[in-house]
C-alpha cells in the first residue's frame, strides 16, 4: 500500500476533494471526541473531592492568614498516617491543605474527610507531585499556610535496598523541595516525619535522643541525609522545627473512619501489620516470618510498636509547642519492645483466626533489636503512648481491615 502522501500526489482533482473531505469529517470528528473528552473529565472533577466541597468562598479561605486559625499543609495526606493526622488536626479545629500525588495514597481517605468536615475553609486536597518543584511554588504562592507537617514519602526499608535511588529522589531530594519552598514563601513551621531507621541498629538499648545515627539501609540513610539538610538549614534561620523519629506504627482510627490500606502493589513489601491481617483473611497463605536466628529471647526481631493515634496526637503536640529558632527531635515510641512472634500471637488473639506461619530466612536491611526510651518527649511535649496493648490496637485495625476487604475503593468505581 502507499502511503497517503504519495498517493494523494498522483491523485486527479475530483481525489483530492474526497481527500478533503474525509479530512473534515475527520476534524468534526475529533472535536466531538474533544468536547466528550472534557464533559467526561468535568463529570470526574466535580466527583472528586477537592472540587466537589472547594467552592470560590472556600478557596479564599485557604489563600489568606485567618487570625485563630493555623492551616497546615500535610504532604502525603492521603496515607496511612498522613490521612489519620489530617482526621486529628481537623477535630482540633485546624484548616488542612493535603497535597499527595496518590503513587501510595488514597483518594477514598480524601473523600472521607471531606464528607467529615464539608464546610468551606476546612480541607482541600491537592493532587501534585512533591518532586515538581515548580508545581510546589505555586501551591505555597496561592495557599496561606501557618506550618507544614511533611509525611510524604517512600517507606519501606526492603523496597529501599532494592531501589535505593527511589529513595533518595523521593525522600531527600522532596524535602530539599518543601524545605526551599517554606524558605522563600515564608512558612517557618515545620513537623518532619522521621524513623528510628535513621539511628540503624545501636550497640545499646534503649535508644535515646543521643544514640549516634548510623542507618544501615537506603531508607534509613535517605531519612538521615533529609534530617541533615533540615538541622544545618535550622542554623542559620528563624525557622520552628520538630523532628520525630517514629518506631513501628500500627493500628488505626478508633472509630473506625480510617485504616491502613496500602495499595496492592505493595503488598510484597508490607509491613508487619497489614500481612498479618491479609494471612488472616486468605489473601495470602500465611505469615512469612523472615529471620529466627536473632540474638533475641526467642530469635525474632524485637520492634516497638507505636499506635497511629498516639503518633497524631504527638504530632498535634509538637505542633503547638514548635518555637521559632527552636529545633525539637523526639522519639516516638511506646519504650517497650516486642518481638515477631509476640506480634503474631497479638494478631491471632484479635482477629479470632489461626494464622498460618512460616519461618524464613532473615531479609536484607533488618536489624535485630529496636526500642525507643520516650522519656525527653514525655518531659518536654507531655507526651505519652496511651495505646499500649498490641492485641487492642491490632483489634481496632482488624474491625476496619473486614470492612473494607478492598482497602479503599476509589471514587470512580464507588
Ligand atoms: N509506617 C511506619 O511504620 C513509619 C515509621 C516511621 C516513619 N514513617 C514515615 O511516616 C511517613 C508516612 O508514612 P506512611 O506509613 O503513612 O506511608 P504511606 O505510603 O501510606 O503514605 C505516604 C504518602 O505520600 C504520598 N507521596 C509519596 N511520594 C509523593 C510525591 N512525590 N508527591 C506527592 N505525594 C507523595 C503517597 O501517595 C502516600 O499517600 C513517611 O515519611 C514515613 O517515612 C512511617
Ligand atoms: C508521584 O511522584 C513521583 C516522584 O516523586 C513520580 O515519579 C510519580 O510518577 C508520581 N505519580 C503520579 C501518579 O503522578
Ligand atoms: C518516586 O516514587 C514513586 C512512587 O513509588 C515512583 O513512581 C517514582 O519512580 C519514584 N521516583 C524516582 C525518581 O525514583
Ligand atoms: C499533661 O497531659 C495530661 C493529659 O495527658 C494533662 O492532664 C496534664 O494537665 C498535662 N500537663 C501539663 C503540664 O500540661
Amino acid at each position: 500500500m502507499l502511503p497517503s502522501s504519495s498517493r494523494s500526489r498522483s491523485q486527479p482533482r475530483a481525489g483530492m476533494d474526497y481527500l478533503d473531505s474525509r479530512r473534515k469529517k475527520h476534524f468534526l470528528g475529533k472535536i466531538l471526541m474533544t468536547v466528550f473528552l472534557t464533559a467526561v473529565c468535568i463529570f470526574i472533577l466535580k466527583q472528586s473531592p477537592g472540587f466537589s466541597s472547594t467552592s470560590m468562598h472556600g478557596m479564599l479561605k485557604f489563600s489568606q492568614h485567618e487570625p485563630g486559625v493555623t492551616h497546615v499543609l500535610v504532604t502525603g495526606g492521603a496515607g496511612y498516617i498522613g490521612s489519620h493526622a489530617s482526621l486529628r488536626l481537623l477535630k482540633d479545629s485546624y484548616r488542612v491543605t493535603i497535597v499527595d500525588n496518590l503513587s501510595r495514597g488514597n483518594i477514598g481517605a480524601v473523600k472521607i474527610l471531606q464528607e467529615l468536615f464539608p464546610e468551606p475553609g476546612r480541607l482541600q486536597f491537592i493532587f501534585a507531585d512533591l518532586g515538581d518543584a515548580k508545581a510546589v511554588n505555586r501551591i505555597f504562592r496561592d495557599n496561606a499556610f501557618d506550618a507544614v507537617m511533611h509525611f510524604a514519602a517512600v517507606a519501606y526499608v526492603g523496597e529501599s535496598t532494592l531501589e535505593p535511588l527511589r529513595y533518595y529522589h523521593n525522600i531527600t531530594a522532596n524535602t530539599l523541595v518543601i524545605l526551599e519552598a517554606m524558605a522563600k514563601h515564608g512558612v517557618r513551621t515545620l513537623i518532619y516525619s522521621s524513623t528510628c531507621a535513621t539511628y540503624g541498629e545501636p550497640d545499646k538499648m534503649p535508644i535515646t535522643e543521643k544514640t549516634p545515627q548510623f542507618p544501615i539501609n537506603p531508607y534509613g540513610k535517605a531519612k538521615k541525609m533529609a534530617e541533615d539538610m533540615i538541622l544545618d538549614f535550622s542554623k542559620n534561620s528563624d525557622f520552628a522545627i520538630m523532628i520525630l523519629r517514629y518506631f513501628n506504627v500500627i493500628g488505626s482510627d478508633p472509630e473506625g473512619r480510617l485504616g491502613e490500606a496500602p495499595r496492592p502493589e505493595l503488598r510484597e513489601h508490607g509491613r508487619i501489620s497489614g500481612a498479618c491481617f491479609d494471612a488472616a483473611r486468605r489473601i495470602i497463605p500465611g505469615l512469612k516470618v523472615k529471620g529466627t536466628d536473632y540474638p533475641t529471647p526467642d530469635g525474632t526481631c524485637i520492634r516497638d510498636y507505636i499506635d497511629v493515634t498516639d503518633l497524631v496526637d504527638a504530632h498535634v503536640k509538637a505542633l503547638a509547642k514548635a518555637k521559632p529558632r527552636k529545633v525539637g527531635i523526639y522519639n516516638v515510641g511506646t519504650g517497650k519492645g516486642r518481638s515477631v512472634k509476640e506480634f503474631v500471637e497479638a494478631c491471632k488473639k484479635a482477629t479470632g483466626i489461626d494464622i498460618k506461619v512460616e519461618y524464613l530466612e532473615r531479609r536484607p536491611g533488618d536489624y535485630a533489636e529496636v526500642y525507643s526510651d520516650p522519656s525527653k518527649i514525655r518531659q518536654e511535649l507531655n507526651w505519652t503512648a496511651k495505646y499500649t496493648n498490641l492485641e487492642d490496637s491490632l483489634k481496632v485495625a482488624w474491625r476496619w481491615q473486614k470492612k473494607h476487604r478492598n482497602g479503599y475503593v476509589t471514587f470512580l468505581t464507588s
